[in-house]
């Protein structure tokens, strides 16, 4: 039955851009890209953006908040473009064994916003790199080769970093790399019935009791790596980092941060991390640091952990890419400039207030959750039966683009609302009655 709602979405979707610019794009993308689960084939298309909003082939717009989260700051922030304009004309590229003036800015600003003290930086390209560069880091600072991290967990899509995260589907097929354990997640609260406080208290304690009971039984982990707030979004108790950073200490076992979606401001503070009292060993970041135009990551670590000097951790040609270095430089300015972290604080939880407003007496969606601009509605359990939710979700999801938003789905029953920093109280309030007229569907939302 909920495979109907999919095909209704879709021919609702596709009769919605007569043009067909989108659908011969599509085809075309089909015909030279190599396929793979997620990214090719695909049905959409871009063509330009601004703020928050984003146009297909079509000429079809649309507020993006999914974004793959990489716009905090917004697409085509002007301040940016004409930052990396100037940068072309000037240095758009160092070799490797030089450096510039801003890859050292890039990097000193990173260590001055990282608020766990003295710190040290390496540069990559994507967040996969920076996760890569975390590990290997730990590996020889501890002479250790084992790593935790959550089932069900994504860190990237390199070998190493598809084989530390948890999502098994990613990695069959591929050689084994061995010494990657995983855990029960924090947010593996029961499917059959909303988030509850006491489910999400519980989910956590299971998860720090597997924790406790793999750095005891196995020993040897170099590290354990994981997002601090699950971008779904997921959010653990206050208590839970502080436990898992004692349990990590007692084992000599390094705590990294992945805030390669949550970081940066996206959930009300400039590192997810701060909503704990957990200091991590090392974070890594991308994603939104390079301003939603180019490829940017980092790593920082503990100033105490540069003992990898005689190995090249990150030795990629664009780690210090000036051009890139100055997306990342233009866009830290651009977030504390326009106070974006304090607007996702400010106006975060009213967002979510208007979403679970909005999901009252839903027939689809239950509660609404969230931290900052990560928020969420989470289908309802008696929304439809179990094995038909990845339908359901994804025919609301394609209903809601065709609305004018588009939203992420997230662990196979939330529908997912990551906005940009900026923005503003109307947009986001479209958003919310784009949720509200979802429940109309399919019968004219
Ligand atoms: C939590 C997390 N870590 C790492 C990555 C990998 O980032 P990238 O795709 O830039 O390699 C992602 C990407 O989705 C992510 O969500």
């Amino acid at each position: 039955m909920f495979t109907h709602l999919l095909d209704d979405a879709a021919l609702a979707f596709e009769n919605d851009r007569p043009e067909g610019r989108s659908r011969d794009l599509c085809r075309r993308d089909a015909a030279v890209f190599l396929h793979q689960a997620n990214s090719t084939p695909v049905a959409f298309t871009m063509a330009g953006m601004e703020g928050v909003w984003a146009e297909d082939a079509d000429g079809r717009r649309f507020m993006d908040f999914q974004g793959n989260t990489c716009h905090n700051i917004g697409f085509r922030h002007p301040r940016l473009i004409k930052a990396l304009k100037e940068q072309l004309d000037v240095l758009p590229f160092a070799s490797r064994r030089f450096t510039s003036e801003v890859a050292v800015a890039f990097a000193e600003k990173l260590c001055a916003l990282w608020p766990y003290g003295p710190a040290k930086v390496l540069l990559g390209l994507s967040g996969s790199d920076a996760v890569e560069m975390a590990l290997k880091l730990a590996y020889v600072a501890t002479g250790r080769t084992r790593t935790l991290a959550f089932a069900d967990s994504w860190h990237g899509a390199g070998l190493g970093a598809v084989w530390a995260g948890g999502r098994s589907a990613e990695r069959a097929g591929y050689p084994e790399f061995a010494g990657c354990h995983h855990v029960r997640p924090y947010w593996d609260t029961p499917r059959e019935t909303t988030q509850s406080v006491a489910d999400i208290e519980r989910a956590a304690r299971l998860s720090l009791d597997d924790i406790a009971r793999r750095l005891d039984k196995t020993g040897g982990f170099a590290a354990l790596i994981a997002e601090p707030v699950k971008s779904a979004p997921c959010v653990p108790p206050a208590w839970f980092w502080p436990e898992v950073r004692a349990l990590c200490d007692a084992n000599g076992t390094l705590l990294i941060f992945d805030e390669i979606p949550g970081g940066l401001g996206k959930t009300g503070k400039m590192f997810a991390s701060e909503h704990f009292a957990a200091a991590p060993d090392m974070t890594v970041l991308g994603k939104s640091l390079g301003g939603a135009a180019v490829g940017v990551s980092a790593v920082i670590a503990r100033a105490g952990l540069d003992v990898a000097g005689h190995m090249a951790i990150g030795h990629y040609t664009h780690q210090k890419n000036p051009l890139l270095a100055r997306a990342g430089l233009e866009t830290l300015a651009i977030i504390g400039d326009e106070n974006l972290v304090a607007r996702a604080a400010g106006l975060g939880p009213w967002y979510r207030e208007e979403l679970a407003r909005a999901v009252a007496g839903h027939p689809y969606f239950a509660t609404a959750t969230g931290i900052g601009f990560l928020a969420g509605v989470e289908l309802s359990p008696l929304a439809c039966p179990p094995e038909q939710r990845g339908y359901l979700l994804k025919a609301l999801q394609l209903e809601a683009l065709r609305l004018g938003v588009n939203a992420g789905t997230a662990l196979g029953r939330f529908l997912s609302f990551s906005p940009p920093l900026v923005a503003t109280p109307d947009e986001l309030a479209r958003s919310v009655e784009i949720v509200d007229r979802l429940r109309r569907f399919p019968h004219g939302a």
